[in-house]
Formats: structure tokens, C-alpha cells, sequence
């Protein structure tokens, strides 16, 4: 296809995507299927990939993720991101709207209406629109700094790349740029998809942590997997001052952001106080969490006026929702055995409802928990949730104690094997010892191998696993590689047609990466992160198992105890054997080579970066010009053969110069690129 042609498609692609990512997400009536919309944006992907000089940092394809980021920059705010004031109180609400009154009646104003909020539970982010395109998303960080995360922002569907240039006309003076603010949330639905596919020591303990943790992931498609939705409570730097708060959250909408559409205009504090009882109720149907009411004076204006103290500013307050409480009854307590053999008390409860939901589970940690409580079988308790997604116990009501109270006791063997428990000096865990014998250590370890972040084997859920063990058929994750489709077809509801489909992903599994592979594994206290360090350090499997303690405690986060697990892991003759099945299997046991450059158009080139660039980040601009055969360097030197000059360069330029090396600007560099 010639280019003029692609261009053609590419173009109506983009305008075609936009139109239903808006249906979708903004007035969420979406108009054709997941499947149809997913076709579009692969066509766009191939498009471009075909004419790379095509893509423009507005393109929908941007959405889908890809870029790898190695460090976030740090970007300073244009104003400083405040927090609010917090409260608890209904009664301190009604202290700030006094004295905001005096405050207002000091200036002579009498008006003093407020937009009432919600408070959405997640991550502030700052977006910085220049001439309509989104050229920089960052956290909050310490509000004067945060970090540019625009790569991962950029796949959240609620996030305009471009705004009409019509409406921002008029409003973004003669800086050329608005500043949008808002909050990053995972829905509960998209919360809960998230962590279904993870293991219970992998689970993310509340949405917003996993907000969080995902926003600073450094692989911008893992991001565009976990739905994050963006909600604009903000519109800053615009030119006009007399617009009210209201008009903003309004013209927000018209530009295409997701406000949630919950507001109000309280005129006093009845109404102020009618929606926090109403939405007190509420909440709990929304499909995302909130937890409480933001208060905002409507007249922008008169923000300067009123002013901020170094944290927050005094025409606004968030009330919080208290920490939901119920009672009810410890039914009994069960004990759990994790793969690593500890033992974990979880107490069943009689069902009760809280926070828009039933319970009837909740965790008690360990031991000294229960010792801490005082709480004993039958007892009454009081269970509270505050944000997380399991609830805890968090006292007991002595005053309800009665004759058939009981204490909880600590098993002396093990539920699974019924091997005698055992407690290491200085822990507070009890295990099962029984490492290569114990049923549920040995499910453990294979859900935990096959789990998302490490081998993926997504058709190989709990119950298919239990009938695995439990048969015999598999012992250790390497037995999973030399099954047969008469043996799997042969459990409980499997059948040909399953048999066939975990073969398949089985296979599949044989491309993980190294590191993958190691942190699959289950080495203790070895994660995704270690495993990635120890890939780096130890290309060769070979050379990490025969690694001693002292060696191993040199690879960066490595300490002691990691590498003295490590070591003890290797020594023992059921991993050895493991790993030697996987090994006939197939599966990587050495890193793979270097990434394949992208092109070759920096092949020969030294580029120095100096200023600030306006589209990406220095860590991100580097990695550019790294994947296209160039190399990076941090001052300019003989052998720096170019010079990317932006913002605000200054002495390093004025070096470079003197040196006679070639300079560039931002926009040069992405012809290059
Ligand atoms: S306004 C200068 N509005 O809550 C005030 N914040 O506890 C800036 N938040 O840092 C924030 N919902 O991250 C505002 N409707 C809302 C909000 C909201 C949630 C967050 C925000 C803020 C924190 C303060």
C-alpha cells in the first residue's frame, strides 16, 4: 500500500477509534462489541508499524502500550499539586464552611456556594495539554515534583490525547497549555478481575495500591491490560478567572474527560450535608470506591484570595466516610497451608453485612494475632473494613463472652499431611516441614508456577490442580510437562476438548522468559524483582546454581539471607530433580540476547540530551535512541557526536557548542527516530 493511501486509513481509523473509546468510556454506550473495536485498533497498529513516520503522540495505537520505560524523570508542577484537609467530622465540615464565611465576608463577598464532590479513591495525576495534545501526565509525588508517566498514562481509556481545538481556543491563553487534574482509579469490577488471576500472596490488598503499583510499572502494556480510568475534578491555568468550578467540571465533560457526573451546587449547609448523608448510602453502587465528599468554593475567582496554607488550600475540605463496623459471631477458625508451609489462621464469621457487601471470612495473620485479640470460638467480634478488600477483626466484646466460648488452638500437626508443626526460633509462624510431601505445600507451589506473573498457565485454575496432586499425576511442576491428553481427559469435568486447551497453554508456557522461569520457581523470599536481578547477574542457570552465598550476596538487593535461601534451595534433590524435567521440557534456563534494535538510525551516534524535552522523558528519550543502535551520554565529550537541545539547556550546551558538535531540537529528533 503506498503511503498516501495508509495515511488515508490511518486517519479515519483514528477518528473512528476516538469516536467509540468516547462512547465507551464517557457516556458508556458503546455501539459495537470489544471485539469489532479491537479490530480497528489492530489495524491501526499494523498500519503504523508499516509507516512509522505516520504516528503522531495523539494516535489512539498509543493506547495499547509497548514502550518499556527503565526510570521515570522527574518533573516539576507548574503550580504545586496541593492535598486537601481531611476530616471525619460532620461537625468540623460545618467549622470550615464558618469560616470560610468570615474568610469570604473579610473580602466583601457574600456568596458562598460550593460544588460538592465525590472523593474518588486512587492516585492524583497532573496532564498538561499544550495547543490541544497531551504532551505530559505526572504524578503528584512531593507536589512539587512527581514523575512523568505520560507513556503509562497515555493507555488509559478515560484520557483524551487530543481536545478539540475549538473549545480549547479560548481557553488556554497565551501559554498555549491547560492543566488537567483528576484521579486514577481501578473500577471494582476491573479490581476484582485483577486480582482474581493472582495468588492469594500476589493479591493486591485495596484498589488503590493497585493503582498505584500499576501506574509505576515500567511496561506500559502490562498497564493498558489493567483498565485504569481516569476522573477530571479539575481544570487549571485556563484563561478566564471568572468561570466558576461548576463551568470547569462542565467544560471538562465538553472536552471529553470523565467526571464521574456526580456533582452539586450546594447554596448552604443543609445542602452541603444532604449529600454526604445521601451518598453516605449511595456509594456503595457506584462502580467505583469513594471514600467520602470533597467540598470546593464555586467561585474561582476568589481562590487567590482566600488562599492556601502550605499544604492546603482554605476554600476546600474532603470529609471522610468513617471505617465501616459490624458484630457478629467467630464461628470457627480454619488453617490454611501455603506453599512455603506456613500456617495461616482464617476465621469464619457469621455472615454479616458491611460496606455493601457479605462477609463471612476474614483473615487473622498469624498466631500472636489471636493472642493480641484475646479472641476465642463463639466469641463476639467486631469486624471493620477500611479501604482494604478482606476485613479484619479488630476487637473482641468481652461483655458477650458466654459458657460455650473456647480457645483457639494452635494445631500441633498439619492439616494438609498431618506432619508434626514446627516453629523456627524468632518466627511467628508455624510450618509444615513436610516440604516435598505435603499436599497442599505441593498445590501451592504449582499455582504458584503457573500463576499470572510467572509461567501464565491460565486454564491451570485450583480445582484442576487439587485433582492433579491429589491423583498423584503430578508431584512438582516439572511433572506437568510429560502429561498426556488421556491422563487430563481423564479427571473430574475435563474431557478432550480441556485436556486439549491446558496442553496448549502448557506449550505455550515453554516460551517464558529466564527470569519469568526463576521467579516461577517459588524460590523463598525470591520475587519478580530478585528474579529479574538474578537473570541479569547470572545469565546461565548453570552459573546461579552453582553459585556460592558469598557471590550471590553481590548482585544489587541480594542480601544474606536471600542468597543463603537460594543456596539452600539448589542443595536440595526434589528442586534439582524439578529442574531437571523442566530443563528436558524446554523451558529457558539463559537470558535471552539483547533486544532486537527497532531501526538502525542512530547506528555510529553518541547523543548528548541537555534541557528539558517536552514529549518524553530523559530516560525515555535515551532508551529511543538505544533501541536504535546509538548510544547515550551524560556530558558532552569528544566522542558525542550529537546534541538534543531543549528546554532550558544551559552550561552543557554552551559546552557542546565550544566542542563543535551537531545540535538539534526536539522535533529534529523525532524525524531521526
Ligand atoms: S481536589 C487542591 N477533588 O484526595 C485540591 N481531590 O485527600 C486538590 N481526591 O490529593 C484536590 N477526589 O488526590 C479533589 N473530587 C476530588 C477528589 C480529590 C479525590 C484526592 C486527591 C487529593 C486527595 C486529598
Amino acid at each position: 500500500m503506498e503511503r498516501e493511501k495508509a495515511a488515508g486509513e490511518i486517519k479515519r481509523l483514528r477518528n473512528e477509534i476516538d469516536r467509540h473509546n468516547y462512547l465507551y468510556y464517557v457516556e458508556a454506550r458503546p455501539v459495537i462489541s470489544d471485539f469489532e473495536f479491537d479490530k480497528l485498533l489492530e489495524r491501526l497498529v499494523e498500519l503504523e508499524s508499516r509507516f512509522p513516520d505516520l504516528i503522531t503522540p495523539d494516535s489512539p495505537s498509543l493506547r495499547v502500550g509497548g514502550e518499556v520505560t527503565k526510570e521515570f524523570s522527574s518533573v516539576r508542577h507548574r503550580e504545586p499539586m496541593l492535598s486537601l484537609a481531611n476530616t471525619y467530622s460532620q461537625g468540623e465540615v460545618v467549622d470550615f464552611y464558618k469560616r470560610l464565611g468570615k474568610l469570604l465576608k473579610d473580602e466583601g463577598v457574600e456568596e458562598r456556594e460550593m460544588v460538592a464532590e465525590l472523593k474518588f479513591d486512587g492516585v492524583a495525576v497532573s496532564l498538561i495539554y499544550r495547543d490541544g495534545l497531551l504532551v505530559r501526565g505526572a504524578t503528584r509525588g512531593d507536589g512539587i515534583r512527581g514523575d512523568d508517566i505520560t507513556v503509562n498514562l497515555r493507555t488509559i481509556g478515560t484520557i483524551p490525547l487530543r481536545l478539540d481545538s475549538g473549545l480549547i481556543a479560548g481557553l488556554q491563553g497565551e501559554a498555549r497549555e491547560i492543566e488537567v487534574r483528576g484521579e486514577v482509579f481501578i473500577r471494582k469490577d476491573d479490581f476484582e478481575r485483577l486480582n482474581e488471576g493472582r495468588l492469594e500472596e500476589d493479591r493486591f490488598a485495596n484498589s488503590r495500591n493497585a493503582t498505584a503499583g500499576t501506574l509505576k510499572l515500567q511496561d506500559s502494556a502490562e498497564v493498558a491490560h489493567r483498565s485504569l480510568t481516569f476522573v477530571a475534578y479539575f481544570l487549571k491555568g485556563i484563561a478566564d478567572e471568572n468561570t466558576s468550578h461548576l463551568d470547569r467540571l462542565l467544560m471538562l465533560e465538553k472536552l471529553g474527560f470523565y467526571t464521574g457526573g456526580h456533582y452539586r451546587i450546594c447554596p448552604d449547609l443543609e445542602a452541603v450535608e444532604r449529600f454526604i448523608g445521601e451518598w453516605s448510602e449511595k456509594r456503595w453502587k457506584l462502580p467505583y470506591e469513594t471514600d467520602g465528599v470533597v467540598l470546593k468554593l464555586n467561585a474561582v475567582r476568589l481562590w487567590e484570595r482566600i488562599g492556601s496554607t502550605s499544604k492546603s488550600p482554605r476554600w476546600a475540605i474532603a470529609y471522610k466516610y468513617p471505617a465501616q463496623q459490624a458484630e457478629t459471631e467467630l464461628l470457627g477458625v480454619v488453617f490454611q497451608v501455603g506453599r512455603l508451609g506456613t500456617i495461616t489462621p482464617v476465621a469464619e464469621l457469621q455472615p454479616v453485612r458491611l460496606a455493601g457487601s457479605t462477609v463471612s471470612r476474614s483473615t487473622l495473620h498469624n498466631f500472636d494475632e489471636i493472642d493480641r485479640l484475646g479472641v476465642q470460638l463463639h466469641d463476639r467480634v467486631v469486624i471493620e473494613k477500611s479501604g482494604e478488600v478482606i476485613p479484619k477483626i479488630i476487637r473482641v466484646l468481652p461483655e458477650h463472652r458466654t459458657l460455650f466460648s473456647e480457645r483457639i488452638q494452635v494445631p500441633s500437626i498439619c492439616p494438609s499431611c498431618g506432619t508434626p508443626l514446627v516453629k523456627p526460633a524468632g518466627e511467628v509462624s508455624w510450618y509444615c516441614p513436610n516440604e516435598e510431601g505435603c499436599p497442599a505445600q505441593i498445590k501451592g507451589r504449582i499455582l504458584h508456577f503457573a500463576s499470572r506473573n510467572a509461567m501464565d498457565i491460565r486454564s491451570l485454575g485450583s480445582a484442576l490442580v487439587d485433582q492433579l496432586v491429589g491423583s498423584g499425576l503430578v508431584r512438582d511442576p516439572g511433572d506437568l510437562y510429560s502429561l498426556d491428553l488421556q491422563q487430563i481427559a481423564q479427571l473430574d469435568r475435563m474431557g478432550e476438548k480441556s485436556a486439549q486447551n491446558l496442553l496448549g497453554a502448557l506449550d505455550e508456557s515453554r516460551k517464558r522468559s529466564y527470569e519469568r522461569m526463576l521467579y516461577a520457581l517459588g524460590i523463598r523470599h525470591v520475587g519478580q524483582a530478585t528474579a529479574r536481578e538474578l537473570a541479569r547477574a547470572y545469565p546461565l542457570f548453570d552459573d546461579l546454581q552453582q553459585a556460592d552465598e558469598a557471590s550471590l550476596a553481590l548482585v544489587p538487593d541480594i542480601g544474606p539471607v536471600v542468597a543463603q535461601s537460594i543456596v539452600e534451595y539448589f542443595s536440595r534433590q526434589y528442586w534439582r530433580e524439578t529442574i531437571r524435567k523442566l530443563i528436558d521440557a524446554g523451558l529457558s534456563f539463559r537470558a535471552a540476547e539483547p533486544e532486537k534494535p527497532v531501526n538502525r538510525n542512530f547506528e555510529g551516534i553518541t547523543v548528548m540530551f541537555t534541557g528539558e524535552l517536552e514529549r518524553y522523558g530523559r530516560n525515555q528519550a535515551s532508551e529511543l535512541v538505544l533501541k536504535r543502535g546509538g548510544k547515550v551520554a551524560g556530558s558532552a565529550s569528544r566522542k558525542t557526536t550529537l546534541v538534543v537541545a531543549g528546554k532550558g539547556a544551559g552550561t552543557k550546551l554552551e559546552k557542546a557548542r565550544k566542542l563543535g558538535i551537531k545540535e538539534i531540537g526536539e522535533e529534529e529528533f523525532e524525524t531521526m527516530l
